[in-house]
């Protein structure tokens, strides 16, 4: 199957450099970063677009762009990984509807156009017939998507509430452990590469709170936006709180939960007991599903990262080729 790839942030290039070492039958035949783009119908050597990347920060030919990759380049699939802007969803939005509109598959970890336009985009998939993946927006190597589409199909979810930030919850991890100030914890996310560009987002409670559109648009359908969610971040938490909490055996995470029969739709911290399955380490994300049939299901895992994130775009891939690709 061959694929383009717009965006070589964080993401991109875990997917790049996961493409190029594992041999799964996915081909890039065009890529793009912000400055440059580069195509070959018959297969990019992407080791060299990597280092030319790193040398001259550049990935190609500058007088190219994304747009010229998405309306020209031979694919079946589009990998969509730019910056997420929870504003305005752009250009993303844009670059999916023009590869949905050339009846290309899509599959993309940017957040914006799924918290702001799922419900059009995946009309527009579905009369094109073609797939709209997006597994890699929430709680990242977390097969959640594929968890609600396969394993609990047929349940109904009553509820769910989870831990879907890592960088807060690295942050919150660094200062109950050593003691540190936010500002140097956040400062190590940073440096790790965990956090959004703008990393308000995550210590706000923006980046869970858009995540927690997404997922409960996707299980009920309810049209719910970023300003329905009741929200609160954890950058006014002092140590001290953190230590108090410690005192009684407990710990503090960032916690989004949703129930629509309650009209909740929240995200705050909360004084969790130490043992709670929720309360994990680092960047680890948790989520809890709560079901008619399965009852109580949670899932843990590794909630950004590169690689991470790469492991969830690929699957969705291998599922695009599986049961579309394959039996056309
Ligand atoms: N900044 C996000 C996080 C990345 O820390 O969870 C994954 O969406």
């Amino acid at each position: 199957m061959k694929v383009a790839l717009i965006g070589l942030g964080s993401v991109g290039r875990g997917v790049a450099e996961m493409l190029a070492k594992k041999d799964l039958g996915l081909t890039i035949t065009g890529i793009a970063d912000s400055k440059s783009a580069f195509m070959d119908p018959a297969g990019i050597d992407i080791s060299r677009i990597l280092a030319n990347k790193k040398k001259n920060g550049s990935c190609g030919d500058q007088h190219l762009t994304a747009e010229d990759v998405i309306k020209k380049a031979d694919y079946d699939a589009l990998i969509e990984v730019t910056p997420t802007n929870a504003l305005s969803g752009e250009p993303a939005i844009g670059y999916i509807r023009a590869a949905l509109s050339r009846k290309k598959h899509v599959v993309t970890s940017n957040k914006g156009p799924i918290a702001l336009a799922a419900k059009e985009l995946r009309a527009m998939a579905k009369k094109k017939g073609v797939a709209l993946r997006y597994e890699a927006t929430v709680a990242g190597a977390i097969p959640v998507m594929h968890t609600l589409e396969h394993g609990l199909a047929g349940n109904e979810i009553l509820a769910l509430y989870g831990v879907l930030n890592g960088t807060c919850n690295f942050i919150l991890t660094r200062m109950a452990a050593e003691g540190l100030t936010y500002e140097q914890a956040l400062m190590e996310a940073r440096e790790m590469g965990y956090a959004e560009a703008d990393p308000t987002y995550d210590v706000q409670g923006i980046d869970a709170a858009i995540k927690l559109v997404i997922l409960a648009n996707t299980i009920w359908d309810n049209g719910v936006k970023l300003s329905d969610v009741d929200r609160t971040g954890i950058d006014l938490l002092t140590p001290d709180a953190l230590r108090l909490a410690d005192e009684e055996g407990c710990t503090i995470r960032l916690i989004a939960e949703a129930n629509p029969k309650k009209h909740l739709l929240r995200v705050s911290p909360r004084i969790l007991e130490k043992n709670h399955p929720l309360v994990n380490d680092g960047t680890l994300n948790a989520l809890t599903f709560e079901t008619d049939m399965a009852k109580e299901i949670t899932l843990i895992g590794r909630g950004a990262g590169s690689i991470e994130t790469a492991s969830a775009i690929i699957g969705d891939l291998l599922y695009i080729r599986d049961h579309y690709v394959q039996r056309a």
